[in-house]
């Protein structure tokens, strides 16, 4: 998969911006608020109809206008294909791909898949369960793409479980839902253990290469209920309490993956820094989980070098350039990261 072209209107601070691409990596640097992230942000919202920063779609419509639009032209299995997107104030979206209309976002997530690393990266170590959950649900949604359909329906469970419990609801409704629940779980929990088996080791064996200090890492899934129940157990073991606390109290939506560093708990001893490269090696191996099902995405990499000395930008730069992947970069700091990424094209962003 490669973006070849790129126009980008009433995005942000970018009122008309047109870009062509001819290299695997390509850097956008230049000085802070020319809009580099920006530029980022439009080729991540066109894939998965977010931002990878704070703030919703109406932050990114231009302040003098009422909506923005993002071409994309990319070129996948020597086929040239096109997506437009649009979205305006009153949260309508438009968006084509080669010409026809699409009515559903995951349809441009799978045309589209795009991985974005940044600065908040660290987060993946250092914040709550749901950072890790949402790496493991990506990682799967991208392999298979039904994962998204078991999803949305374990989901549907939770929420009406919630009300029910709320209200005390009917107990027949009550179990006629937890068991679609139990039997959405055990698939959706089959399907994410089977991946992180996948990726688990190739964490540790990228951790052993570059970051020496951490060879101590040990990664442990927890599925989101006390281990040795089954989850029917659990719901009966919690029934009461679900019902107290008016929520299911354990389930798939607490699912976790535990890093611990010679036995305690990464996010309490690592160095912002350490958390920051322990991320991106989550993301190195996820994309090498997605190599073996050959699967390309185009990867983003915001601020890259921010926080990470020159001998682990020219490591990490190293993984990232034998990838197939396309890559795009941005960063203040032009020598350091075309000294990382000799090869790339460069783009001076400026203000308009
Ligand atoms: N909706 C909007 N309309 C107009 N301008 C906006 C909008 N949202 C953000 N901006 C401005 O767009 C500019 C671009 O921000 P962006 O984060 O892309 O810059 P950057 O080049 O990545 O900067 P840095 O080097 O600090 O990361 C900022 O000056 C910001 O204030
Ligand atoms: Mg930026």
């Amino acid at each position: 998969m490669f973006i070849n072209k790129l126009r980008i209107l009433n995005f942000r601070n970018i009122l008309d911006k047109d870009f062509k691409f001819e290299k695997k990596v390509n850097i956008f640097y230049g000085e802070n608020g020319v809009g580099k992230t920006s530029i980022l942000e439009a080729i991540n919202y066109i894939s998965s109809g977010k931002s990878f920063r704070k703030g919703n779609y109406k932050d990114f419509i231009n302040y003098e206008s009422n909506d923005f639009t993002i071409y994309l032209g990319y070129n996948k299995d020597d086929l040239e294909n096109s997506i437009s997107v649009r979205k305006d104030k009153k949260g309508q979206w438009k968006a084509k791909k080669n010409n026809t209309n699409i009515s559903q976002q995951s349809t441009l997530t799978e045309s589209l898949p795009v991985i974005s690393i940044d600065p908040e990266v660290y987060r993946l170590v250092d914040s709550s369960p749901q950072y890790r959950r949402s790496f493991i649900d990506w990682l799967v949604f991208h392999v298979k793409h039904d994962y998204l359909l078991l999803w949305k329906k374990t989901h549907k469970c939770i929420k009406q479980l919630n009300t029910l419990y709320k209200l005390r609801g009917n107990t027949n409704e009550i179990e006629t839902w937890e068991q679609m629940l139990v039997s959405c779980t055990e698939k959706l929990n089959q399907v994410r253990n089977h991946y992180f088996l996948q990726i688990s080791p190739i964490i540790t064996n990228i951790v052993r290469e570059i970051l020496p200090g951490l060879d101590g890492i040990v990664l442990i899934y927890k599925r989101g209920w006390t281990e040795g129940l089954s989850f029917i157990q659990q719901l009966e073991k919690d029934r009461e309490k679900n019902l107290k606390y008016g929520q299911l109290l354990n389930g798939p939506h607490k699912m976790d993956i535990k890093i611990t560093i010679n036995h305690t708990d990464a996010s309490k001893v690592l160095s912002r820094g350490q958390k920051k490269m322990l991320s991106i090696v989550f993301y190195l191996s996820y994309l090498k989980v997605l190599e073996f099902n050959q699967i390309f995405p185009i990867l983003c990499l915001d601020d890259f070098d921010a926080e990470i000395d020159e001998n682990k930008l020219q490591t990490t730069s190293e993984y990232f350039k034998s990838y197939q992947s396309q890559i795009f970069i941005t960063s203040v700091h032009k020598e350091k990261i075309v000294k990382a990424f000799p090869n790339a094209d460069l783009f001076h962003v400026k203000h308009s």
